[in-house]
């Protein structure tokens, strides 16, 4: 892939002079499904798949993009100058919006005082080089639209790399959310901050365990003795999930919203987010949420929560039968109380959990498509793979595509 983006790099950009290389890795979600922009916690790991990437500086003020797959590798050049307002729903999008991200955080911070003025630059000059602009060519080897966070990886692969070539000192959390919010106000999707998180963040062998509300974290080593984690990749995306997600966000935030004034009307502390409540307190204060389906969905926020702490102490006392149950059961809730589910998901879990040797399966990331991610012990992968293919492609005439996961190393810089 490093290979692939270099040839990319020389093909549209030509021979330039200061070529550097990154990669950025995507993520699977272990436990803790729409937690994150409920104040929760999440278990993600990042993956040995991911985008790598050759980049080098420009001084004329322009952006050079191309992908190796997307639009046959054509290569794209924007003014810096004149980057227009929408900047559309294409992979560029990510790749320019985390540039401004960028740009952004460099221009708010106060009196001209950034990480990388205290590493001895100023900040002036950081700006005024990133400015100058940057060439960038990417060939990614994480299947996009599968649920694994390809456009966070992309986010993250470009901050990352103008860190690196402009000299920009940026904490791993403080370019989690410079490509958060490229995602948020330039690409336009109200996502949380996990993919971002543990793209930048990632630990080789490791889950992060990440509390959303404080973004403090802890790495729990992933001891799976026989088992190994298995992606399976639907291959459907329904286009629902674009418009649903924020949807769900926004009920989500009513939700807590309501359950706050009533705790203010019966003299307590209120709670400032629905994962701040433990399964006890939110049900004795739900009925304040007089939607039937958006008290649901308040409830998978909480105990989805919850399943995550649980799923916490579980792994680390190399419980992987109560860690499998936790994943499975979170399935259900996404299925039945979120409604982020689909049949095809349904269908790869529900035939998962039926394979002897599987500990759990449930959908991972925002749901609507995309992958499930399965605990399965290593003698029974095979049939785990055959019976999982088998009644998908006979339920609906799809090959699904299996990937292990193997827990990485977040972004960083390759030398070659
Ligand atoms: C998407 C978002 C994340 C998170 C998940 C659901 O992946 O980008 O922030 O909300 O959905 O857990």
């Amino acid at each position: 892939m490093l290979e692939k983006a270099r040839q990319l790099f020389m093909n549209s950009f030509g021979c330039a002079e200061g070529v550097r290389y990154f990669f950025a890795p995507g993520r699977v979600n272990l436990l803790g499904e729409h937690t994150d922009y409920n104040g929760g916690r999440v278990m993600p790991c990042a993956l040995d798949l991911g985008i790598y990437g050759a980049f080098a500086p420009r001084t004329d003020g322009t952006i050079g993009l191309a992908s190796a797959d997307f639009e046959s590798g054509k290569a794209f050049r924007f003014r810096t100058a004149e980057l227009p307002e929408d900047l559309g729903g294409t992979w560029t999008a990510y790749a320019l919006g985390s540039w401004l991200s960028l740009r952004d955080r460099l221009q708010d911070e106060p009196e001209g005082q950034t990480e990388a003025a205290r590493n001895g630059r100023r900040v002036e000059a950081a700006l005024s080089a990133l400015s100058g602009g940057f060439d960038m060519a990417i060939a990614s080897d994480l299947p996009t639209g599968a649920g694994l966070s390809s456009s966070a990886a992309l986010e993250v692969l470009t901050v990352t790399a103008l860190c690196g070539l402009f000299g920009i000192e940026l904490s791993k959390k403080d370019i989690a959310l410079t490509s958060q919010r490229a995602e948020n106000v330039y690409a336009k999707v109200p996502c949380g901050i996990m993919d971002q998180f543990a793209s930048a963040n990632g630990i080789r062998d490791h889950a992060l365990y990440l509390d959303t509300s404080s973004l403090e974290f802890e790495a729990i080593p992933l001891e799976l003795g026989d088992a190994e984690i298995v992606l399976t990749d639907s291959r459907v995306k329904h286009s629902l999930g674009s418009s649903e997600y924020p949807k769900r966000r926004r009920e989500c935030e009513e939700s807590a919203a309501l359950i706050k004034r009533e705790m203010e009307r019966l003299g307590e502390k209120p709670a400032e987010t629905l994962c701040s409540l433990s399964s006890t307190e939110f049900d004795r204060l739900s009925c304040c949420i007089k939607d039937p389906g958006a008290r649901r969905r308040a409830r998978h926020a909480v105990r989805d929560n919850e399943r995550c702490r649980l799923g916490a102490e579980a792994l680390k006392r190399g419980d992987l039968k109560a860690f499998g149950e936790l994943i499975s059961a979170s399935h259900v809730s996404l299925r039945d109380d979120f409604e982020v589910s689909c049949p095809e998901l349904d269908l790869l879990a529900e035939t998962a959990w039926n394979v002897p040797g599987v500990y759990g399966s449930r959908i991972t990331g925002g749901g609507f498509g995309g992958c499930t991610v399965s605990i399965v012990k290593k003698s029974s992968e095979e049939l785990f793979k055959s019976k999982v293919s088998g009644a998908y492609r006979d339920a609906f005439g799809i090959d699904c595509v299996f990937y292990t996961a193997l827990p990485s190393d977040g972004a960083r810089e390759l030398f070659i």
